[in-house]
């Protein structure tokens, strides 16, 4: 029997296939390199302080409400400084967008660089205490002008002009997924808790052309419209195929690596109480939607692809659906779009 490798003296680090990456555009600068080292420490840290939380007294509420009303955890408020300080002295970024912070967070004039981050430090809020998946999401843009001013249009880009996106799972392992743009695939990588270090582990992922799971909260059945509920009746009546499992975790990181992993559909439609749905375009929908794109997937509101939404506001919401290409365009079928 063949020997077992168990130690590979010639592994692929994340900073390593950034690096070479980076080789292959002879116009780098390495500035998108050095941001994305910023954004493993402070992912490394998360990971770190959600594994240790029980013991380092980190479960429970910060006793604040953020931007958008909601209860923040003291896990919550530690992942955004996280990520706020690695990025803000990484000598990357201009300014920076976070589901925990009302306004953008302007660098500081001589730490400024061209890249714009938009990211939701600990998604998955509710499932903190229960020790259920959590991540963290990222979208990064360039300045669309030369001048190194604050400039809030910036951040309102549409996420088809994002440079690189990804998330990290705070999982049964930690793993970053990780696009660098347009045409570059979807790798995965994984955090070697002994060399600290994330390893390739999924190279070129591709999301199956269709699945047999559906992921949605059931809870508000009665606030769908019409087409989501015949949609959901049909995944579920053998009438109409052999019928699909259901799996949702409340995360929407471990909810989209599953649908990347195994296909389905996910789905957090609008409903009557919150006509924009409830995850938020920046910093869940963009960056979720470019991974899914990249990996042959799609992902659309419901009437467009979610990369081409013109972003008014911030904190905007909006409605979402994505995964195998065969499931969301059968939704998108129904309704004829
Ligand atoms: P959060 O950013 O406050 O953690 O909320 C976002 C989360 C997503 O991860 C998940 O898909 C969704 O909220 C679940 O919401 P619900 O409990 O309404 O199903
Ligand atoms: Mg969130």
């Amino acid at each position: 029997m063949a020997q077992q490798q168990v130690f590979d003296s010639n592994c692929m680090t994340l900073t390593r296939f950034v690096l070479a990456e980076q080789k292959k555009v002879p116009t780098a600068t390495g500035d998108l390199s050095q941001l994305l080292t910023s954004i493993q420490t402070a992912v490394k840290a998360v990971s770190s302080a959600v594994r240790r939380a029980g013991l380092a007294h980190l479960y429970g509420m910060a006793g604040s409400t953020n931007v958008q009303g909601e209860d923040v955890k003291k896990l919550d408020v530690l992942s955004n400084e996280l990520f706020v300080n690695m990025l803000a002295s990484s000598y990357t970024v201009n300014m920076l967008v976070s589901e925990e912070n009302e306004t953008v967070i302007e660098i500081e004039t001589e730490k400024r660089g061209k890249y714009i981050v938009c990211f939701d430090p600990l998604d998955g809020s509710s499932n903190i205490d229960c020790l259920v998946s959590i991540g963290s999401i990222f979208g990064i843009f360039k300045k669309t002008n030369e001048s190194n001013d604050i400039d809030i249009k910036n951040a309102l880009q549409p996420g088809r002009t994002m440079v690189a996106a990804g998330y990290a799972l705070y999982g049964s392992a930690t793993m970053m997924v990780l696009s660098l743009g347009k045409g570059s695939g979807v790798n995965g990588f994984m955090l070697d808790p002994a060399l600290g270090e994330f390893l390739l582990t999924e190279r070129d992922i591709k999301i199956p052309r269709k699945g047999n799971i559906y992921s949605i909260n059931e809870g508000y059945t009665h606030q769908w419209d019409d087409i989501i509920t015949k949609y959901i009746i049909q995944k579920k009546d053998p009438k109409y195929g052999k019928p699909y499992g259901a799996r949702y975790i409340g995360s929407m990181v471990a909810d989209v690596h599953r649908t990347l992993k195994y296909g389905g559909i996910f789905m957090y439609p609008a409903s009557k109480q919150s006509p924009n749905g409830k995850l938020r375009l920046l910093y869940e929908g963009n960056p979720m939607a470019f991974i899914v794109e990249e990996a042959g997937g799609v992902a659309t509101n419901g009437k467009i692809p979610i990369l081409d939404i013109q972003p008014t506001a911030l904190h905007q919401r909006c409605p979402i659906f994505l995964g195998s290409k065969d499931d969301v365009n059968e939704l998108l079928e129904m309704y004829n779009v």
